[in-house]
């Protein structure tokens, strides 16, 4: 079975915060999760950016900078980012990239042809910040858009629209016969009583935009941005296996465009719609949204310059369910690196390891295994149904446990009146840190080699290390 795992394409007018590094993180988690259950050429991991939006045009103007110029330096800073924080994309796609152009200009076609976009005239409200059509009732008592606290623009123009009217039907059909096209199950039922409410036409094209990729039929007008965007799902697929269990994860403020514009226009062009989305909530920092007026926005690349990668993994997963909304604080933050990583599994892997090497001289008992397998088996089943926090939570009880039998069986006193009894208590400490180094490879990729290197070979446990150093308050 080949495996196809994908995140939003990020818009690049700004630089990435946690809460793209929130979905970006459990994306990659899920496909660690699946590389080491069928082997890394089955699965296949992509994300990247949505260059064609007025938002990066704005963006690149206001800092007096060629468009080209400041995409190329955008798009370089999110992956890099990606990169240094631990994430193991197989592709980074680009959305002004010809492969991308020549995918949308397919797909278009086959919409065309199939009769379902249609000339017409557009008349309402755009607001640029969300890349979205708005309608009256949309906007909040100040007539602004709720989302960006500014006015809608006033369009009226020349348009093309897709018939996204005459999916009503097959979405629901849709719908019904596959429950994973959208999870969790609130987000669903969102998502099939606003289709059940009926669905209007959409402008897809803007007449003499400046930027974006032109209609193939007609040169004149500009894709809408989210009509290519989605696109990039299929120009970054790498082949039909991998579409057949396609995975989108998404924030749960782009579900009508993942599961109602897009399972359409997927439709109408005759392609196999995905096999499953997942939207997961948004977070708060301190209660509050993170804005760039509240100064409270953070780089992922902050935590993880202080703490690592795998605690800014782990930190911002293990903060609540995948699916939810929470709230991320720095001070929660540092007290879940002190007590779960630094004092937890760092101290724990660290104090078994001195032990044996204390009183068995590195040499390691005999090992027992019935009960590791049950504690896998409940960890794979959480995350085959992506709930990652609860697997995560899985993790730490069996740190706990492992600490509380060192605790009470005290091996360091035991080894000098009965070093056999004591030899079995470093056995099964020893199988709790190989269980625990097993789910590290998916929760903690770069502490899990340096634990591998603990456990040792067949005979003897390797060096002691410190897992997770101290750090300044
Ligand atoms: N470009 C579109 C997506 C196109 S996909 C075909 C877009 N980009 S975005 O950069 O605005 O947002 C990307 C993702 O980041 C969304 O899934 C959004 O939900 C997520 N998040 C942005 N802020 C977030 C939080 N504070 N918390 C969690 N996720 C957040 O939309």
């Amino acid at each position: 079975m080949k495996k196809f795992f994908t995140t939003p394409i990020f818009y690049i007018n700004d630089v990435p915060h946690i809460g793209h590094a929130y979905c970006t993180l459990a994306a990659d988690t899920i496909a660690r999760f699946w590389r080491k259950k069928l082997g890394r050429e089955n699965v296949f991991f992509l994300t990247g950016v949505d260059e064609n939006s007025q938002k990066t045009v704005d963006a690149a103007e206001k800092l007096g900078e060629p468009i080209e110029k400041y995409l190329q330096k955008m798009a370089t800073i999110w992956r890099e980012t990606w990169e240094k924080c631990g994430i193991d994309f197989d592709d980074f796609i680009r959305t002004t990239e010809p492969r991308h152009v020549r995918t949308v200009h397919e797909i278009l076609q086959k919409i065309y042809d199939a009769g379902d976009i249609f000339p017409g005239e557009y008349s309402g409200l755009y607001c640029t910040g969300c890349e979205s059509f708005l309608k009256k009732s949309d906007l909040d008592e100040h007539g602004n858009c709720p989302a960006h606290k500014v006015p809608p623009q006033k369009i009226q123009e020349k348009n093309y629209f897709f018939r996204l009217s005459k999916f009503q039907k097959p979405l629901l059909e849709l719908f019904e016969k596959n429950p994973k096209l959208l999870e969790p199950e609130k987000r669903r039922n969102e998502i099939l009583s606003f289709i059940r409410g009926g669905l209007d036409d959409i402008s897809i094209s803007r007449e003499n935009a400046e930027f974006g990729i032109p209609l193939p039929w007609d040169e004149s007008h500009k894709i809408y941005v989210w009509f290519d965007a989605l696109i990039n799902y299929r120009s970054g697929c790498p082949s039909e296996d991998f579409w057949k269990n396609s995975c989108h994860f998404l924030g749960k403020d782009i579900t009508r465009f993942h599961c109602v514009i897009w399972p359409a226009m997927l439709i109408s062009a005759g392609i196999s719609t995905p096999a499953e989305e997942f939207a997961h909530g948004f977070f708060t920092v301190d209660g509050e949204k993170m804005s760039k007026s509240l100064d409270n926005v953070i780089s992922p690349l902050e935590l993880s310059q202080k703490f690592g990668n795998d605690a800014l993994r782990l930190g911002l997963l293990s903060a609540f369910e995948f699916g939810n909304d929470g709230d991320f604080s720095f001070a929660q933050f540092e007290n879940f690196y002190r007590t779960k990583l630094a004092g937890g599994v760092g101290n724990l892997f660290n104090r078994v390891i001195v032990l044996i090497h204390k009183f068995l001289a590195g040499k390691k008992p005999e090992n027992l295994n019935a009960e590791n397998d049950e504690i896998f088996k409940n960890f794979e089943k959480l995350l085959e149904t992506k709930k990652i926090r609860s697997a995560i939570e899985i993790f730490f009880e069996t740190v706990d446990g492992a600490n509380e039998l060192l605790n009470s069986t005290e091996p360091w006193k035991l080894a000098k009146v009965d070093l056999p009894a004591a030899e079995k208590v470093f056995a099964k400490l020893l199988q709790k840190l190989e269980i625990l180094a097993s789910m590290a490879e998916v929760l903690l990729p770069e502490t899990f080699p340096k634990m591998q290197k603990m456990l040792g070979d067949e005979k003897k446990v390797g060096a002691p290390e410190i897992l997770f150093p101290p750090v300044e308050k």
